[in-house]
């Protein structure tokens, strides 16, 4: 349970923005001026981060506190009785890489052995097991008994049955087992290597014409109990004797090395060394035909493994390179060397999520993980450092040091998602990675955690239990806010304090496992120990971020020096039935600045405070939550706001970067809230024309797409798209000129973005200098077969050129999809082919991303959204999910992620009344089938239509005035 998908990918959330961009270009396309074919639009990705992204957060403290098991039995129960503890396991598994004669199955075998201290006298041993077969022992029983250590004879198994729900292996006992002695529990087993992304499971791809078949894992969270039976818990941590067999010509690698591989008559035995102690959840097996490239750090040996060709091709060199650097940057990090001898990274066909820390042996989505200059764009590039940062982050926050329990699973996720910039940042200083966070997370989470909806960071043990609970436990809250907040509090201990007492946390508790709170104690020691000055306790502040879901809007009015904080909610009128433990009043830092001169930081904690330096008289501003180190939102009095769009228009450089794409996201959200004039958030892009910066831009972009989605189909729509193309043709004329016409890349990385983003702004807006380049330069590729398409524009140009042509255009795509030998290559295509305005086209693609043949499995969801967000394919996979609801529900339904982002994505654009009854039919249609994973998105998509409805209604006049009078006063050049 719970593997398919329940994580996006990066891939995914590539998509979404992509999407967004698409759906507006897609409608710009359909509505009203039939000028622009293209949905274009997008991508850019810098998108995006590498989140999981999800507008559908599972609401944690309404979870029910199981109610699911249907007795008192410990067989009943998820969690395991606290009466035995594994010490040491020994596992041999024998993965067939070739389908069984017959049943045309994939199949492995393996014999296990567990040995556990019993903690508590017990006549019952429960050990998870999901989807093995065993073969009986000697007593015709499905074990075997020993003792170790602490008792002369083994009580002798009664009987042995499977609990399918609770996924045990049950054995009942004639008698107890002593206290305080050690057994050994033997197994003899078999299990399917399906192609279903978890456990031990195929990955398949074609090498010079030959199918190759690789067995690996993935365990996380509980599916290590699908590969051998396992006390299948992260606090139950214990040592490691791995060994594969396996056919000759092929490698075995582990979570350790392997001193030897013993050469048999048929088969080759690769043994592993003893792990340290760890948690299952972090255990790897991987069998492949795979090549490899090596180097070595002091004394770690680094290794990336891929397919023979993209090893032989160079694809792997990026990933050599940085991984070095990143892993000398953590060791000084967290002052600890990397506990291993060997970090080996595998690129692997299937893979479900982005990439997995194993520890040792971290596994990777291909377009994850593998680089090359001739086909893979700057955000490619990104991507790659930034998530084998993250991964690396884990090998010590997480690996060596594990949370105790699922519940805690954000402070697992988010360390990782904040530390991964640092460690991104090291290796590629001239990037300026450290401030994308805040578009990637910090912006990305704020619309997820202003809904009524959200949920609290921390979720009570008790809550989380069953697999799809954990698995929920992946979203954006927890790896978005988690790392928000974590950066917040390291921005106000300063690094120094921050590193401290982290440092101390994982020396004291290596090996072991904790609760969040161990580091809050930790950082609290740092505060006494370093003679650090803050005003509340560590614990006292990160409760009131950590407790209680959303943030605050923190408004300061200068006209009195009056500061208040109040819980921003997206829609003011919805209702919050989660109470709070602090009434929604948070600790809140506050950085600031009085003219662009930074000033002594301040706290916020009543509801309301006076500020007497934050009262103004005459020209001065003040500028609050400076480079967004805190996780809030800020409102100002007209008057300062006033100051402050000024600022941005005669001298936008006084403002810091972060704080200008602050300025206009706030002001869009706040608008959404109804707290300031829509034509307030309008007036912050009057600035751009002379903004050269990424993040402002991008975050104006983001921002828009709502617009777009609410107004395409309106007489809004011409003046707005007018006013667009104005606002960008600066930046698309500036690029042009400096990149010999879009055929060089921009200097610099985050300019590289812009000039994708002024590309794709400017095709989308109907500019038609643009929309001629991309035809021009897809078509050079037809014809001569070269494909001199700068890689970071890729996508941007396929798309145009695709939503343009016809039949030709999309099967050369294809073919070229199909033919591509480098992932990052595929996949842009992948997108570009729902670019299409031919419904014959989207329909019959439709139908291939549930033929695993055609689009791998891991593909298929985000396939289907791409689709819904060009316009004209928006109602065709409407029509095509509500129609195979039941086969796409069980394909894609336990507990999946991108499960429910197929929901939102369908729905996206949804506004009018006849939009919301099909959504209630559809909801009345498949009550009895179910919405699994999807159910609250569904619910949050109902409720989303009603609000844009309303939106629309309350808005529309107003937005329209405000363009048309933009048009007029100056007109387009
Ligand atoms: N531990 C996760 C991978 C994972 C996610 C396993 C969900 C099981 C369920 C890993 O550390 C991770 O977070 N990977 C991210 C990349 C990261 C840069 C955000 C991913 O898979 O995209
Ligand atoms: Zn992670």
């Amino acid at each position: 349970m719970g593997k398919q998908g329940f994580y996006v990918s990066k891939a995914l959330a590539v998509v979404f923005i992509v999407l967004g961009l698409g759906a507006l270009a897609t409608i710009i396309a359909l509505s009203v001026p039939p000028v622009t074919s293209n949905r274009p639009v997008t991508t850019n990705p810098p998108v995006t981060s590498n989140r999981p992204v999800t507008t559908n957060p599972p609401v944690t403290s309404n979870r029910p506190v199981t109610t699911a098991a249907p007795s008192n039995e410990p067989w009943d129960q998820y969690r395991l009785p606290k009466s035995l503890e594994p010490t040491h396991y020994s596992v041999t598994l024998h993965p067939r890489l070739k389908a069984q004669e017959g049943t045309g199955l994939y199949i492995f075998t393996g014999e296990s052995s567990v040995d556990f201290h019993c903690k508590e006298e017990t006549d019952l041993i429960l050990i998870h097991s999901n989807k093995l077969n065993y073969t009986s022992k000697a007593g015709g029983e499905w074990a075997e008994l020993t003792v170790v250590s602490g008792a002369d004879t083994a009580p002798t198994i009664t009987e042995s049955r499977l609990q399918t729900e609770t996924q045990y292996l049950v054995l009942t006992l004639d008698r107890k087992l002593t206290k305080n002695a050690e057994y050994r529990l033997t197994t003899t087993f078999t299990g399917e290597l399906a192609d279903d992304l978890g456990g031990f499971y195929r990955s398949e791809y074609v090498e010079n014409g030959q199918k190759k078949v690789i067995a690996t894992t993935q365990m996380q969270p509980t599916d290590a109990r699908k590969a051998f039976p396992c006390f299948d818990e992260p606090a139950l941590k214990a040592t490691f004797d791995i060994t594969l067999i396996h056919d000759a010509g092929t490698v075995a690698l582990s979570n350790a090395s392997s001193p030897e591989t013993i050469e048999g008559n048929s088969v080759m035995r690769t043994v592993f060394e003893r792990t340290p102690k760890m948690s299952t959840y972090l255990l790897a097996f991987i069998v492949s035909e795979f090549g490899n490239i090596t180097d070595t750090v002091d004394d770690v040996t680094i290794k990336i493994y891929a397919r023979k060709p993209a090893i032989d091709a160079g694809q792997g060199d990026y990933a050599l390179k940085i991984t070095g650097p990143i892993l000398k940057f953590f060791e000084n990090y967290y002052n600890s060397s990397y506990p291993l001898p060997k970090s080996d990274q595998i690129a692997l066909p299937d893979f479900n999520a982005g990439a997995m820390e194993n520890w040792g042996l971290i596994t990777y989505r291909e377009t994850a993980l593998l680089y090359d200059p001739e086909f893979s764009s700057n955000s490619n590039k990104e991507r790659i450092a930034t998530i084998i940062a993250h991964e690396l982050a884990h090998m010590w926050f997480g690996n060596l040091v594990t949370l105790r329990w699922w519940n805690d699973l954000w402070l697992n996720e988010g360390f990782a998602s904040y530390v991964e910039y640092l460690g991104a940042d090291n290796a590629e200083p001239d990037w300026g990675l450290k401030d994308l966070i805040v578009l990637n997370d910090i912006h990305r989470v704020f619309a997820v955690d202003a809904l009524a909806s959200s949920h609290p960071l921390s979720s009570p043990e008790d809550a989380i239990q069953k697999p799809a609970q954990i698995s929920e436990l992946f979203d954006a809250i927890s790896y978005s806010k988690g790392a928000s907040v974590l950066r917040m509090l390291s921005d106000f201990l300063t690094e120094p304090v921050f590193l401290k007492g982290l440092q101390t946390y994982l020396q004291q508790f290596a090996f072991g496992n904790t609760v969040y709170t161990d580091l809050w104690n930790h950082l609290e020691q740092a505060v006494q120990d370093l003679e650090f000055n803050l005003p509340f306790n560590v614990t006292d502040i990160m409760n009131t971020w950590v407790l209680q879901m959303g943030f605050p809007v923190v408004t300061v009015d200068t006209t009195t020096g009056i500061v208040t904080q109040k819980h921003f909610l997206l829609n003011p009128d919805s209702e919050i039935t989660t109470e709070s433990p602090f009434e929604y009043k948070w600790i809140v830092p506050i950085k600031w600045q009085k003219n662009g001169a930074e000033q002594p930081m301040e706290w916020l904690r009543e509801e309301s405070e006076t500020k007497p330096e934050m009262k103004l008289g005459g020209s001065d501003w003040v500028l609050l939550n400076l480079n967004m180190s805190g996780y809030y939102r800020v409102n100002y009095d007209d008057g300062n706001w006033d100051r402050l769009l000024n600022t941005l228009s005669n001298n936008h450089e006084a403002i810091p970067v972060i704080n200008r794409a602050q300025l206009v996201d706030d002001a869009f959200n706040l608008a959404r809230a109804k707290i300031i004039p829509t034509v307030r958030a309008l007036s912050t892009t009057k600035y751009l024309t002379g903004e050269m910066a990424y993040m402002p831009w991008k975050s104006a972009i983001n921002n828009l797409e709502f617009f777009f989605l609410m107004f395409d189909r309106s007489e809004v729509f011409g003046p707005m798209q007018k006013y667009l193309q104005r606002q960008v043709q600066n930046l698309f004329t500036h690029y042009n000129n400096a990149t010999a016409g879009y055929t060089a890349d921009a200097v610099g990385h985050q300019n590289q973005y812009t000039q994708v983003n002024a590309f794709s702004l400017a095709c989308r807006t109907g500019l038609t200098e643009c929309q001629n380049l991309a035809s021009t330069l897809f078509k050079d590729w037809m014809a001569t077969g070269v494909n001199k398409i700068r890689p970071n524009l890729r996508t941007t140009v396929y798309c145009n050129a695709i939503a343009a042509g016809g039949v030709d255009v999309w099967d050369f795509a294809w073919g070229q999809f199909q033919k591509a030998t480098i992932a990052t290559e595929a996949e842009k295509i992948r997108y570009a082919l729902t670019c299409t305005k031919e419904s014959w086209l989207l329909n019959r693609y439709l139908e291939y991303t549930l033929n695993p043949t055609l689009i791998r499995k891991q593909d298929a969801t985000s396939t289907i959204i791409y689709i819904a967000e060009n316009v004209v394919g928006q109602n065709l996979a409407w029509d095509f999910i509500r129609a195979r609801w039941p086969y796409i529900f069980s394909q894609y339904g336990g507990g999946s992620f991108s499960f429910s982002n197929l929901i939102n994505g369908v729905t996206e654009r949804f506004s009018t009344e006849y939009e919301l009854h099909q959504l209630e039919q559809f909801k009345a249609d498949h009550a009895e089938v179910g919405f699994g994973s999807g159910t609250l998105a569904l619910e949050q998509s109902i409720e989303r239509t009603k609000g844009n409805i309303e939106w629309l209604k309350e808005n529309k006049q107003t937005v329209l005035e405000w363009f048309q009078k933009e048009v007029s006063a100056s007109p387009s050049s």
